[in-house]
């Protein structure tokens, strides 16, 4: 059990031996340091349960737990909050044990299974910024279910499916009428066709285009999309080689961002199950026709605002994307038992998963032991609050963007490094961009600004990328001393004090950071102990330190920070370069 939760639960039992009986008591980090570490406000509470006034229950209370040897000092302050300053060796056990084992401060124990989906990018189309939110904040809440105990199972979600990839193939046709995929005898063989994504990320916006422009073209891409679904050898195989086109650069990408998913699947795999799902639902009754379009009624009486019926099929015959997620609901319920499924998505589609999660419920596809969770996420703006663009205009491609933020890396951070001058250069830059993006609370949007994100002295990736590599590089140099440290045997200096306080409630901070779904508290909270270590070095000349006892304490000290940042980062998505 955590070191909190144990004297909670001791305070609680000596508060029922001297009268107050209550199911559980919490302790939380004093907003008054000057006064102690920790705080009861209990007392308040009680007073109205007991008749008694919170100052004299406050004293009571004191009194019997007063000889508890955790405490160094505690003190009652009106009107009735009782004051706790923790004992050294409560702290120096506390180090110890998460020094022994950091998971310790993690596994919450919650062992659900937990499905996300994130990412989300289209196929034949840019990855541009909006996908990266999607990523790295889907990607770190999946690390963060994983240390907390759950079993996960990540998507992509691809979005491979649909008429743009009818205009594509279209536009591919035009030019290239001679390729086998578009003859009549096509039998599925390899084709020597060159398609690169510089390729696609020209034909998707030129087909579109043309498709808007001209009736009879939108009318020919239509036909092409719906053989394509009926699986025609030469537009399915075409397909297929797109999205393994489109696939790579998008693979190349979240490599470089530490983003990897359990399933590469797309819309085009839940298509497989559409069939089956709207048989089941006419078998539910539910579906209703409107206007030449097929509906479900999602309306609940309880409805302030209005809740438009969910559109399966439109007017003119297309499937509609709130059809292929609940046909990806059906896959994933049928194929996987979970307790969850996790939606990092745009918080601007919330409106369509509200309506697909109530069709869920209500056509039975889940049930109420599933739980569907919307984690919509604000927008990455540009420099001036306008969403992000080029400076011609366009939408800014995530590739550009991160070149972008490697080249200033490069030029402002690392004179002194020559070697593998590339890879760190793009380490750092990930964690800067990752950091900045993962810091404001999920649903908050924010501006890209390049000059803040990579600053050395502010609260960012890079500055805690330059604390840790200085952390390990304190502990490489005592490495080659042959410097012996195991754990911290004394506390000398108040800052020590302060960072074991600190991290005391890293694990309520997990728990929080879980039950929020954001990761804005685990970048506060390495910003605010990352502070605390470097004032504590900034103080102290640790190598060479002549008590023994103190030298070995600190190199403890510094490396229970670092692999304690490490393990923070990774949840991340964000990893610590060698040099800097
Ligand atoms: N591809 C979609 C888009 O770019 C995002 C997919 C989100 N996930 C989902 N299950 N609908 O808007």
């Amino acid at each position: 059990m955590h070191k909190i939760d144990e004297l909670e639960l001791k305070i609680k039992e000596a508060m029922k031996i001297v009268g107050y009986d209550i199911e559980s008591i919490t302790l939380n980090p004093s907003n008054r340091p000057d006064l102690g570490d920790y705080q009861y406000n209990g007392a308040m509470a009680l007073a109205k349960i007991y008749h008694d006034s919170p100052m004299n229950i406050a004293n009571k209370i004191v009194n019997a737990i007063k000889n508890f040897s955790e405490f160094k000092e505690i003190s009652v302050a009106n009107p009735g909050f009782i004051n706790i300053t923790l004992s050294d060796s409560f702290l120096i056990d506390f180090a110890n044990t998460s020094l022994k084992d950091i998971n310790s401060n993690y596994n919450l124990g919650i062992n659900k299974t937990i499905f996300l989906d994130y990412g989300g990018p289209n196929v034949a189309k840019v990855l541009h910024v909006g996908h990266l939110r999607s990523a790295n904040i889907g990607q770190a809440l999946n690390n963060l279910c994983k240390v907390v105990g759950c079993k996960t199972i990540s998507d992509i979600h691809l979005g491979d499916w649909g008429r743009p990839m009818g205009m594509v193939i279209l536009e591919i046709k035009t030019r290239y009428p001679d390729l086998a995929y578009f003859k009549d005898n096509y039998n599925g063989e390899e084709v020597d066709f060159n398609l690169t994504n510089e390729d696609l990320l020209e034909l998707y916006p030129t087909a579109t285009t043309k498709a808007k422009e001209n009736e009879n073209i939108m009318e020919e891409a239509r036909k092409i999309n719906l053989e394509l679904q009926n699986k025609h050898k030469g537009y399915y195989a075409l397909w297929k080689k797109i999205v393994e086109v489109s696939l790579s650069e998008v693979k190349r990408l979240y490599k470089d961002l530490n983003v990897d998913f359990d399933l590469w699947e797309g819309e085009s795999d839940n298509f497989e199950y559409m069939n089956e799902l709207f048989e089941y639902l006419y078998s539910k009754n539910i579906i209703q026709k409107s206007d030449g379009a097929e509906v479900i009624n999602v309306k609940e009486e309880s409805d302030k605002k209005e809740m438009p019926p969910l559109i399966l099929v439109k007017s003119n015959g297309a499937v509609s994307y709130e059809a292929t997620d609940l046909a990806a609901i059906w896959e994933r319920t049928h194929k996987y038992k979970l307790d969850e499924i996790w939606y990092i998505v745009d918080k601007r589609q919330e409106l369509h998963f509200t309506q697909v999660f109530r069709a869920s419920y209500k056509s039975g596809i889940v049930n109420d032991d599933t739980k569907l969770i919307f984690n919509g996420f604000g927008t990455m703006n540009g420099p001036d609050g306008k969403p992000f663009k080029t400076r011609d205009g366009g939408v800014m491609p995530l590739s550009d963007l991160l070149d972008n933020v490697t080249k200033v890396c490069e030029t402002r951070l690392m004179e002194s490094i020559t070697e593998n001058r590339e890879r760190i250069a793009r380490t750092i830059a990930v964690a800067a961009i990752k950091y900045a993006d993962l810091l404001p609370f999920r649903t908050t949007d924010y501006n890209f600004d390049i000059d803040k994100f990579t600053d050395l002295n502010g609260k960012t990736g890079t500055y805690l990328l330059y604390s840790c590599v200085r952390m390990n590089s304190l502990l490489q140099k005592a490495n080659n001393a042959n410097i012996k440290y195991e754990d911290i045997k004394i506390l000398s200096t108040d800052n020590e004090r302060k960072i074991l306080i600190t991290m005391l409630d890293l694990k309520r901070m997990i728990k929080r950071s879980f039950e929020n779904y954001s990761l804005n508290e685990i970048c506060e909270y390495l910003y605010k102990i990352t502070n605390l270590y470097n004032n504590f070095y900034a103080e102290n000349k640790v190598l060479i330190e002549e008590n023994n006892d103190k030298k070995t304490s600190w190199l403890a000290l510094t490396k229970l920070i670092f692999d304690n940042n490490k393990y923070l980062l990774n949840i991340l998505g964000i990893n610590i370069p060698e040099k800097m």
